[in-house]
């Protein structure tokens, strides 16, 4: 498989805090991959140097084997490289079908096919029967949802996705993994997936790549993660499992 994804000696400081240090990271296309880390880890510092939003002091970002480091924000997103931020960014007093057309306003979909594109993200993302609601009625997962639908409508290749599920119930968190392992595996879509839910980590079964004080600690499968004594040390506390 080519890899999508590669960062090699990825480094960012704040004044004297070292939140990643020399971070190589690689993700095949089609792929997701969890990122876990205690608080302060490193794990939004990580993908804000991966969507543009912040500049590494050093290293360098391949995507699809270009090198992307300079690249800004507004140009990582036209080569499919998304975004969802910790807190949600959709507007509340516009329809669900509004705040998407407003994203695929964004893209080059002719006109003609606007209306198509709208509906089928809605479908996917399951809010079809919730298309003429305003957003400020929609349930929390809803909303997650909607903002996934966002970055699907403007045609992202890689999604970046901090904390999917914060806030979720259970039905919606287990709801949110089926959506996620459905969209990578029939839309050759691949994800960064930075959570703290770990029964949600569990259900992607997906790799994960463990954190720790801006560091790589340990990458591996789930099983491999939650059995790591360091890992549980840091992460996931004593006894847990
Ligand atoms: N803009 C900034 N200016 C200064 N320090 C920052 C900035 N952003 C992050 N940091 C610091 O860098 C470190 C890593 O932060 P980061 O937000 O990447 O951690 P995180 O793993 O996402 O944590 P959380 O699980 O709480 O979201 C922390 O010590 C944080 O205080
Ligand atoms: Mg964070």
């Amino acid at each position: 498989m080519s890899s999508l994804l590669r960062t090699e000696g990825l480094t960012k400081r704040f004044a004297g805090l070292i939140a990643n240090e020399a971070i190589n990271f690689e993700l095949d296309t089609s792929s997701i991959r969890c990122v876990i880390g205690p608080n302060g880890a490193g794990k939004t510092t990580f993908i804000s140097m991966i969507s543009g939003h912040l500049q590494p002091n050093e290293g360098r970002i391949y995507y699809k084997d270009q090198d992307i480091t300079k690249l800004n924000v507004v140009k990582r997103a036209r080569i499919g490289i998304a975004r969802k931020f910790q807190t949600p960014t959709v507007f509340d007093e516009l329809t669900v079908y509004d705040n998407i057309e407003l994203a695929v306003l964004g893209t080059d979909c002719p006109y003609n096919d606007r209306n198509k594109n709208i509906n089928e993200v809605l479908e996917l993302v399951h809010l079809t029967n919730e298309s003429d609601k305003p957003v400020k009625f929609l349930s929390h997962g809803q909303r997650q949802w909607l903002e996934i639908g966002l970055l699907l409508a403007v045609k992202a290749e890689l999604l970046l996705l901090d904390e999917p599920t914060a806030g979720m119930t259970v039905e919606e968190t287990e709801s949110t993994a089926r959506l996620i392992k459905n969209l990578t595996q029939e839309f050759q879509l691949s994800m960064i997936i930075i959570e703290h839910d770990i029964n949600f980590i569990r259900d992607l079964n997906a790799p994960v790549t463990v954190l720790h004080l801006g560091r790589v600690l340990m990458e591996g499968s789930f099983e491999q993660v939650s059995a790591n004594e360091k890992v549980r040390e840091i992460y996931l506390g004593h006894g847990n499992s």
